[in-house]
């Protein structure tokens, strides 16, 4: 498994820039299911869980072709031939977002069998949501053998209030009823910008959707979706998480290719932290000359503070002067991050839903693991402020969100370098003597 030696105490300085958003490249390339003409999505990143996503669809028997570099982060995906609408648990195991194929597969398909997604470590993640409203438009479910069974000759159109706002299941269900017969309207729906991506996706495929990105969006359902080619949104929380590396390391970094309207919550709080950032178009400039201010977080749904910046959020605050109180009110177990911290000398302390922080806290370089991908982030963030060398294990969880970040810091003055498996000294054979 590959590690990162970071070494820490450099300020990052230049231009940084980020790539698409993984999760609103997740449901548009599920979006593909609902047609049989060919879907080419742009500024696709180059991150684990999208090859994970095309491993998927490949095994349903669509045909994806994925090109980087000078096929400018494309996609294709053709859905003409799909043979077998199922979503297999050795797949769905290692990313939950792949029950984001199940709306599609039955309104297409009227089928699907979809492995339950099972926990992660950040929580339960259940899908009871995304299934009670797939009932509410008329698929009949069965559960067994840790298997989703939904059957539908033809969605109907329905009327679905979510019992909480979830992201993925107002995705799921959004694609479900734009083959629906009929009217749905759902009502305390997520209104993250990545839904309102998909819902642009899904309109320039022929569908007829109104009121992406508020808590109510209505479906107008049709018969048949088009082929589209479509460019993704960039990722707020890449951007993010690179913002608070320019503040942490007191930097002056331009994060570019970016959407700063996405970035509210977050540049507001940066703000009462002292940190002083600049936007222009589609780039953030912050600058990290000011000394950090403790300040309190709460995680919200969007435009709230989001849960996806939390965990880096918790690495500023431990340079931060003073106490910050930090509150998850969305994921059950999303404090991994602490426990790693304090090995490297953060003061921190988890009750329940929530962590205070003390700060400023000097950090020092140590071996830390990764849990999951924004615990990692967080690990990542910490160990450019460290004093000494930090070695991070598995970092494949970062390598799941964040496109060669390792490469990224690099070229912004980060001491950032990859390694493979350290084989302990005894087992490498001795060289040759000459
Ligand atoms: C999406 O996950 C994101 N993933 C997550 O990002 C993000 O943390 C989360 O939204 C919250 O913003 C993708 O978009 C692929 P939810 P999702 O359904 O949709 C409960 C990352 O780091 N819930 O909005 O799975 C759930 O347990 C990932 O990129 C139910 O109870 O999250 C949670 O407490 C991590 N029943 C809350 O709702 C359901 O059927 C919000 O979850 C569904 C959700």
């Amino acid at each position: 498994m590959d590690k990162f030696v970071i070494r820490g105490g450099n300020p990052l300085l230049g231009t940084i820039r980020v790539s698409g958003a993984k999760n609103a490249a997740l449901p548009a390339m599920a979006a593909a299911i609902l047609t049989d003409e060919p879907v080419i999505l742009e500024n696709i990143p180059d991150v684990r869980d999208i090859q994970t996503e095309r491993n998927l669809l490949v095994s349903m028997g669509a045909e994806v072709e994925l090109g980087y570099g000078r096929a400018h982060h494309r996609t294709t995906i053709s859905c003409k031939n799909l043979l077998n609408p199922e979503a297999a648990y050795e797949l769905v195991k290692t990313m939950r977002a792949s029950t984001l194929v199940l709306g599609p597969l039955v309104a297409r398909m009227k089928r699907a069998r979809v492995s339950l997604p099972g926990g992660c470590a950040i929580g339960a993640r259940p899908i009871d949501l995304h299934i009670k409203g797939l009932e509410k438009l008329g698929a009949i479910i069965a559960q067994e053998h840790g298997y989703i069974e939904a059957r539908a000759e033809r969605l109907q159109g329905g009327h679905i209030i979510f019992d909480k706002i979830t992201v993925t299941g107002t995705e799921d269900l959004m694609m479900a009823a734009t083959l629906a017969e009929g009217e749905t309207l759902m009502e305390n729906c997520a209104r993250e910008p990545e839904v309102s991506d998909l819902a642009a996706l899904l309109n320039k495929m022929g569908a007829r959707i109104e009121g992406a990105g508020t808590s109510a969006i209505r479906i107008q359902g049709v018969d048949k979706l088009r082929g589209a080619r479509y460019r993704i949104i960039p990722d707020r929380i890449e951007a993010g998480t690179f913002v608070i590396a320019g503040a942490l390391t007191g930097g002056d970094l331009i994060v570019s290719n970016c959407e700063p309207r996405h970035l509210g919550a977050l540049l507001q709080k940066l703000d009462e932290c002292g940190v002083k950032t600049k936007t222009n178009g589609d780039s953030v400039r912050v600058m990290g000359d000011n000394p950090l201010m403790a300040a309190d977080i709460s995680t919200e749904e969007y435009p709230g503070f989001p849960t996806d910046m939390q965990a880096q959020y918790m690495a500023l605050a431990t340079q931060a002067e003073g106490s910050s109180v930090v509150t998850e009110n969305i994921f059950e177990n999303r404090f991994m991050h602490a426990y790693e911290l304090v090995r490297m000398g953060a003061n921190v302390k988890v009750e329940g839903s929530r962590a205070v922080v003390r700060g400023r806290s000097p950090l020092s370089g140590a071996a830390v693991q990764c849990s999951d991908l924004r615990a990692s982030a967080s690990l990542v963030l910490a160990a450019l402020v460290a004093e000494g060398e930090t070695i991070i294990d598995r970092v494949y969880h970062v390598d799941r969100g964040y496109e060669r970040i390792e490469e990224k810091l690099r070229g912004v003055g980060a001491q950032i370098r990859r390694i493979g498996e350290i084989l302990p000294r005894k087992t490498v054979a001795p060289l040759a003597t000459a």
